[in-house]
């Protein structure tokens, strides 16, 4: 659509792109660019224009839809954007939405979730606009038993694009296995769901939820929640951080596809792992031990040393691990 692409031009540019530049670049007239830029004005992106200089893009709306996501967006990975300004749940939408023939590659995004939905059950409480609600359909030609690794890429993603917006602040890390914290805090969840027939897969939906810029937590949460605001003290520019994690994720995504497991991801995801060469405490059917975290190997399952120098597998979904004096 040509206002996606002239705002993809104006995101892309720091100083004015004139009238002239923009018609030559999509083929249209300078009348009908004139019309595209008053059209996203209304919608509220502040454009400034002056005579002789062309047009600059000041801000844009603080909106999650498909326009604005797709000006970000610098990956053919992301098929199809399915925006609701309100949904219960971005998985919920997204099985749908495949049970109706959307493609492998369609993110689904929402601005509030009235039944967001948790790990273990648990609700995954979603208040309108200051954080990041999505899920990402993929309908993978993978055996079912490596489905969940996929998660893993997930928050190697979110850990890269965080890391890539807030250069300067490097204590982004995923605890093992896909919570990515800040601080020692998690700032981000993810909730991967399958659907299968037979052994095959029909498709994998990984919801992400994000603390973008959420202001306050509840105080049962504070202790272990935390957003990049609270933690970074600046707003988020949302739409462009979910167009840096579709990017990582599409990149991950293709290596991970090369095997079907982590052996190509390994020591990028491991360089990322908030607990490495730490001791952990691991809580496994009501009982806690402690061991060093060594890293994942190739199945994602996290190696750790005990006293002894005994190495085992921790396999996730099993167990549950803990930093010996907090979350991580
Ligand atoms: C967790 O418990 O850590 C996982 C939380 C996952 C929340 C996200 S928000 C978008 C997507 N839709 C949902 O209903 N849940 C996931």
């Amino acid at each position: 659509m040509i206002r996606d692409d002239i705002l993809t031009l104006l995101n892309n540019t720091e100083d004015f792109l004139s009238g002239q530049e923009i018609s030559e670049k999509l083929g249209v007239s300078r009348t009908a660019i004139w019309k595209h830029i008053n059209s996203l004005k209304n919608m509220g992106y502040d454009i400034e224009s002056v005579n002789n200089k062309g047009y600059r893009l000041l801000s844009s709306p603080d909106l999650l839809t498909a326009d604005v996501i797709k000006s970000y967006l610098k990956t053919g990975f992301i098929k199809d954007i399915c925006y609701y300004p309100k949904t219960d749940s971005t998985n919920i939408r997204a099985k749908a939405l495949s049970a109706e023939g959307k493609p492998s590659g369609t993110l689904v995004i929402a601005e509030e979730q009235t039944a967001g939905k948790g790990r273990r059950g648990r609700v995954w409480i979603s208040p309108p606009k200051e954080s990041i609600y999505m899920s990402l359909l993929l309908k993978p030609d993978i055996d079912v038993l490596n489905a969940s690794m996929l998660t893993l890429i997930a928050a190697m993603a979110i850990t890269k694009a965080i890391k890539e917006l807030f250069p300067k602040n490097k204590d982004c890390c995923i605890k093992w296995p896909n919570d990515v914290v800040v601080g020692g805090k998690k700032i981000c969840g993810i909730l991967t769901e399958m659907t299968t027939e037979a052994d095959y897969i029909k498709d994998v939906v990984i919801g992400i939820g994000i603390n973008a810029n959420t202001k306050h937590f509840d105080t049962e949460i504070s202790d272990i929640a935390t957003s990049l605001y609270l933690s970074y003290g600046t707003n988020v520019n949302r739409a462009e951080l979910v167009a840096i994690v579709m990017h990582h994720l599409g990149r991950y995504y293709e290596i991970y596809l090369k095997t079907q497991d982590m052996s190509g991801l390994l020591d990028e995801y491991n360089s990322m792992l908030v607990n490495i060469n730490r001791e952990i405490m691991i809580i496994e059917n009501n009982k806690e031990w402690h061991a060093k975290a060594m890293g994942i190997n190739d199945r994602g399952a996290l190696i750790v040393e005990t006293s002894d120098g005994t190495r085992k597998e921790i396999i996730s979904g099993e167990v549950s691990v803990r930093g010996i004096y907090g979350y991580v």
